[in-house]
């Protein structure tokens, strides 16, 4: 393009120095060479942060709304793309997802706990030496099941009995509220749901997501899982 300016002919010899001089100054050579890359980058850029904002609104939806059909997966995917950036390179993904049915729920507030669970699990993981984050999915009988299992820093007894209290934190002042798990907690119950957690100092955390394919009309079910469910199975 700059070749192209430089060659026409309508132009006297001061205005040829003249411009010459003034495609030396700005660098101008080397900005048109330059520019189709930079505009390529700029909208692969934009395209990314289009996908992020789309993923941003079917995450965030609106707080108010009405029980509808829910598809985990879908949930579980989002929640992923969300969380891109921080498992990126660093954690190993692995995926083990069934054909699904939808559940009766709140995708938002199911996206919330999937979301508060596996940012456990990074941050549990941040000095393991091969991380690994397993995400698996089932129907099981007349519900759903989602385990995230990570072989990250794991829960003694102490922080098991007081994982889902308003609160409760092991992490410094200042870096969590200690709400993520009783957040999660009050989400699963309300949709009828049951969570257990195993987990073992050193090896890693798993937790069960348990979600009803039918709600019923009667009280919610207690959601915690007994004591000994907590360290039943190996992880
Ligand atoms: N996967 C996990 N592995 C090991 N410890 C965990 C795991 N998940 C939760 N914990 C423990 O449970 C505590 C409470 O978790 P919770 O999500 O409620 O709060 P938090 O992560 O500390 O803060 P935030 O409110 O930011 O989520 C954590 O501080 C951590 O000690
Ligand atoms: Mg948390």
């Amino acid at each position: 393009m700059v070749q192209c300016w430089q060659a026409d002919e309508q132009l006297s010899p001061q205005q040829a120095e003249a411009l010459s001089q003034l495609i030396e100054a700005e660098d101008l050579v080397f900005i048109s060479e330059d520019i189709t890359g930079l505009l390529a980058d700029s909208q692969e850029g934009l395209d990314r942060l289009k996908d992020i904002v789309q993923n941003l609104r079917r995450f965030a939806h609106s707080q108010d709304t009405d029980w509808e059909d829910v598809d985990v997966t879908d949930g579980l995917e989002s929640t992923l793309k969300i969380l891109n950036s921080q498992l990126k390179n660093t954690v190993t993904l692995e995926k083990h997802f069934a054909e699904l049915p939808m559940v009766p729920g709140k995708a938002n507030e199911l996206n919330q706990t999937f979301l508060n669970i596996i940012v456990n699990a990074c941050h549990a993981m941040k000095d393991t030496e091969r991380p690994l984050l397993r995400i698996e999915t089932r129907k099981e009988e007349d519900e759903v099941l989602v385990q995230i299992t990570d072989n990250g820093c794991g829960m003694d007894e102490a922080v098991l009995k007081s994982l889902f209290d308003p609160f409760f934190t092991t992490k410094p002042v200042g870096e969590g509220t200690g709400m993520g798990m009783s957040i999660t907690y009050s989400i699963i119950k309300n949709h009828q749901g049951r969570l257990k957690v195993a987990s073992k100092p050193g090896v890693g955390s798993r937790f069960s997501i348990y979600l009803p394919l039918k709600r019923s009309e009667s009280a919610n079910k207690d959601t915690l899982s007994d004591p000994q469910d907590l360290t039943e199975e190996p992880v």
